[in-house]
């Protein structure tokens, strides 16, 4: 997410505002940017990159004193990172600043409703359009700013927070949010705004969270709350108690554990704005026609890691929808094995980072024979996504993490959207059916917040498993890349031998490896036509006779396994196909707090890098 900071006070407003970016770098950024009210206008600087670009370009252009100000880190979704896209964004006469986290769904409209009125946009961002609407509402009638953003607010879909300032109110910032987080800083003679309290920590304990579609307005001795609809807003005021390093954690032990949380999140921002006004499909920076997309005849998923258990998962989808064949290569193999590649194959490239090298590798080597590459990809404008044809952005905002959590979760969504949108060009799926599935993904990010709220006794199992120097993971059809996710998980986390196996290939040599008490995880696929469930039921019983300890991964009310189960985690009910984004959480919540509670580093585990840029 991008990080946001607005002041009013007796200080340098300039000096605040960088000094709490630089309390939000840890987020991960691609430019930064601050703008003051100064003298009747508004005085801006912005440069991509990191704030040292952002220093270097106010040292050779300083800006003038000012006691009124808002700032911002980028973290790029729409738009590459450019120094044009760097917010603050402003209207045509220099008299609106604003700053903005989020996507705004349905800023292609109001972009070109603005056009149309003769607004000309300098960015590609979809941020650029509220500063034009606040501009045109302040021209149109003789309102305060609060009042402006207010009526902006109603046009907005998305999710979003917007922290703006009016070269003819100083002493004034205003912020608006809407599934986005903000808070406010109380001070004395001075009142902050921020993405989150890392930011003004270092002035003031107090604050308030604000709520759901509320505007806030600061000035230095007051801050004012309302509602969307203009009624006085409830506030939740509260006592900073972090120190600074976990303010930047934003209170949490671990960055991994506050991106665990995040994942609600991070899969309905994957999902926004996917859907046209007329219920079709739309994907970022397709770039690839439907007659293109309709001559693919073969897909090839390459990448490393977690993210190649993504591309497992997003196998079983893909085909099923569109009947097209799909195989999942691991990036480093791919283009040793002389791959069968032509104008025909899709090469899909999923990487968090967009810098692994041994995906970046393959995909060259895909470019060269020919085949089309399409990334999917969490970082705007990295190296993988530049260099293929098409790429669907996740929305999951900076992973900082080693081991990946939200960043996997989006990538799920992102490949079931690139089979959806297939089969809608390949008409293989009606669009009613294509609906229908997306309302399903629609309902994940709730059943992901009741894992994580129930999430109490799987953190006590991995304490009271924290002596254990093996555990398996077993699973069928999108169960089984889960089941490598989950022993990945404790692999990297807390250096333990974990494996992950396809249920059905117990038989075929791992069921020698059960043993008394030896904790083994089974994701157990929900009830269907099918045989799969009654067969995951019977590797349940095959390891339990041998004297396993069985932890079960079930959908509610599914209770044919339960006396076979020595621990049962309920997952919400969602079709077979989605059931990986609910049913890994559990495992990620288990690795992590049994590395916790080894004592290792859950950031940052030993021999291991966030981003692995050789090969
Ligand atoms: C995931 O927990 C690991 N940190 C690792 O497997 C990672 O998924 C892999 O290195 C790929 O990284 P990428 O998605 O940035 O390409």
């Amino acid at each position: 997410m991008c990080g946001i900071v607005g002041y009013v006070g007796p200080r340098s407003a300039l000096d605040v505002v960088i000094g709490g970016l630089r309390r939000l770098e840890y987020r991960g950024y691609d430019s930064g940017g601050v703008a003051l009210v100064h003298d009747g206008t508004i005085a801006w600087a912005k440069k991509q990159g990191k704030l040292a670009n952002l220093d270097k370009e106010l040292a050779e252009r300083p800006l003038p004193e000012s006691h009124t100000g808002v700032g911002h880190t980028r973290w790029a979704t729409h738009g590459p990172p450019s120094d044009r896209n760097a917010h603050p964004h402003l209207d045509a006469a220099n008299r609106i600043a604003i700053v903005h986290n989020g996507i705004i769904e349905n800023f292609a409209d109001l972009r070109a409703g603005l056009e149309a009125r003769g607004y000309e946009m300098v960015s590609d961002t979809d941020s650029e359009t509220v500063a034009h609407l606040i501009a045109e509402q302040l021209d149109a009638d003789d309102i305060e700013l609060t009042e402006a953003v207010r009526r902006v607010v109603q046009q907005l879909r998305g999710a979003f927070t917007l922290v703006i300032t009016d070269a003819q109110q100083p002493g004034v910032v205003v912020g608006a949010r809407r599934s986005s987080p903000l808070v406010a800083g109380r001070g004395d003679g001075e009142n902050f705004l921020a993405s989150d309290v890392a930011a003004f920590i270092d002035y003031t304990r107090e604050a308030i969270e604000l709520g759901q579609d509320q505007i806030v307005t600061i000035t230095c001795d007051d801050i004012v709350v309302i509602d969307f609809d203009g009624a006085a807003g409830d506030v939740n005021d509260f006592h900073v108690d972090w120190d600074a390093s976990a303010a930047e954690k934003g209170g949490y032990d671990w960055f991994m554990l506050k991106e665990i949380d995040e994942q609600p999140r991070a899969v309905a921002d994957t999902l926004l704005g996917r859907h046209s006004r007329d219920g079709a499909l739309q994907l970022d920076e397709m770039r690839l026609s439907d007659d293109e997309l309709r001559e693919i005849d073969k897909i090839i998923i390459v990448a490393c890691g977690t993210a190649s258990y993504a591309g497992l998962v997003a196998k079983y989808a893909i085909e099923h929808w569109t009947r097209i064949p799909c195989e999942v290569e691991l990036a480093s193999e791919f283009r040793y094995r002389d791959p069968i590649l032509g104008r025909s194959t899709l090469v899909v490239a999923i990487s968090q980072s967009g810098e692994t090298m041994d995906t970046l590798m393959a995909i060259r080597h895909a470019r060269q024979q020919r085949a089309r590459v399409l990334a999917i990809c969490n970082t705007n404008g990295s190296t993988i996504p530049r260099e293929s044809d098409a790429v669907i952005y996740t929305h999951a905002g900076p992973e900082v993490a080693v081991a990946s959590t939200k960043g996997f979760l989006s990538q799920l969504v992102a490949c079931y959207l690139l089979g959806l949108y297939l089969a809608q060009a390949r008409g293989t799926k009606y669009g009613d059916e294509i609906a229908s599935m997306m309302a399903e993904l629609e309902a994940i990010p709730a059943g992901i917040q009741r894992l994580l709220d129930d999430a109490g006794p799987v953190r006590e199992l991995a304490r009271e498993l924290s002596g254990e120097r093996s555990v398996l993971f077993l699973g069928r059809h999108t169960g089984y890349p889960v089941a490598l996710e989950g022993a990945l998980k404790l692999k990297e986390l807390a250096y333990l031998h974990a494996e992950g196996f396809a249920a059905g290939e117990l038989k075929h040599g791992p069921i020698a490896l059960i043993e008394d008490g030896l904790p083994v995880f089974v994701i157990v696929p929900p009830r269907g036509r099918d045989q799969l469930h009654e067969k995951v039921v019977s590797n349940i019983q095959e390891i339990r006779a041998r004297g396993a300890r069985t932890i079960v991964l079930v959908e509610d009310g599914d209770d044919v396994v339960t006396e076979y189960a020595d621990t049962v985690i309920r997952l919400p009910r969602a079709p077979t196909l989605l059931q990986p984004l609910l049913a890994t959480v559990p495992l990620q919540i288990f690795a992590a707090e049994l590395a916790d509670t080894l004592g290792c580093d859950v950031d940052q585990p030993r021999n291991l890098a966030k981003s692995v840029t050789v090969e």
